[in-house]
């Protein structure tokens, strides 16, 4: 694992765009595996603005985000379909027939795993994959188990993820409790993986994954085995390392 720390989170959000840029610029055909959330926003920011300064080119893009909320449509403003639209989507030339998220209104879940699965497959797997971390040390929503799943699949929310995610909604009550997720193989699949990690809050996790063992309670922690892990963190995320 290479870790970059960074002053801050405009730092971090600088360098993750460097390398995602340097991605997109080498291989203009990308497939990007994109993650939401607070921490990957000043990402977008940063990657939307060097597209309107004629820097980078998203034409030939494709996108796959790592997970979609069970039961929610792309119209709803806590679907991530909604968040990409609002901070990446709409903003850079990206075609919109190549932007891929799980579909959170098919509630088959056997069918949507199985069709989020083989989407990703058919594009050739995921060139470069950016991550964020959950305080429970998940990746995606790949909660800790008690084993790993490897595939697309329906997942039930822990309440700690629940919780966090709770500042994003009116109330608890109207926080999806499950959600369609890349497994860890898909993840792992990627060639090259970028996990960001912002804050103090975010240290202990950070620590576990990095260096801790490797075990499915910590599900981050598998990233130590992929042979191409970038972590950029703030220097309070990394204050534990
Ligand atoms: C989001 C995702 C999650 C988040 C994680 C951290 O697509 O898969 O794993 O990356 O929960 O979220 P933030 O950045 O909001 O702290």
């Amino acid at each position: 694992m290479k870790i970059i720390v960074a002053e801050n989170y405009k730092e971090l959000s600088q360098k993750a765009a460097n390398l995602i840029s340097a991605q997109v610029i080498l291989k203009s055909d990308s497939v990007l595996g994109l993650a939401t959330g607070s921490t990957p926003i000043g990402i977008y920011d940063q990657l939307v603005d060097r597209y309107q300064k004629g820097d980078l080119d998203f034409s030939q893009v494709s996108t796959v985000n790592l997970d979609e909320y069970y039961g929610l449509c792309s119209t709803d403003e806590q679907s991530y379909r909604y968040y990409m639209e609002k901070y990446l989507f709409s903003k850079v030339n990206l075609s919109k027939e190549r932007c891929f998220l799980p579909d959170g209104t098919n509630l088959d879940g056997k069918i949507e795993c199985k069709r989020y699965q083989d989407l990703i497959d058919a594009l050739g797997g995921i060139d470069l994959q950016l991550l964020g971390l959950g305080h429970n040390g998940h990746i995606g929503f790949n909660e800790p188990a008690d084993f790993f799943e490897k595939e697309v699949h329906l997942v039930n929310l822990t309440e700690q993820t629940i919780q966090a995610n709770q500042r994003f909604f009116a109330s608890i009550e109207e926080v999806p409790k499950q959600a369609y997720t890349m497994g860890i193989g898909t993840i792992f699949q990627a060639k090259k993986i970028l996990l960001v990690v912002n804050g103090k809050e975010k240290a202990e996790a950070l620590k576990k994954v990095v260096q801790g063992a490797i075990c499915s309670q910590v599900p981050g922690s598998i990233l130590q085995l992929h042979a191409d892990v970038t972590v950029v963190a703030d220097k309070e995320a990394a204050s534990l390392l």
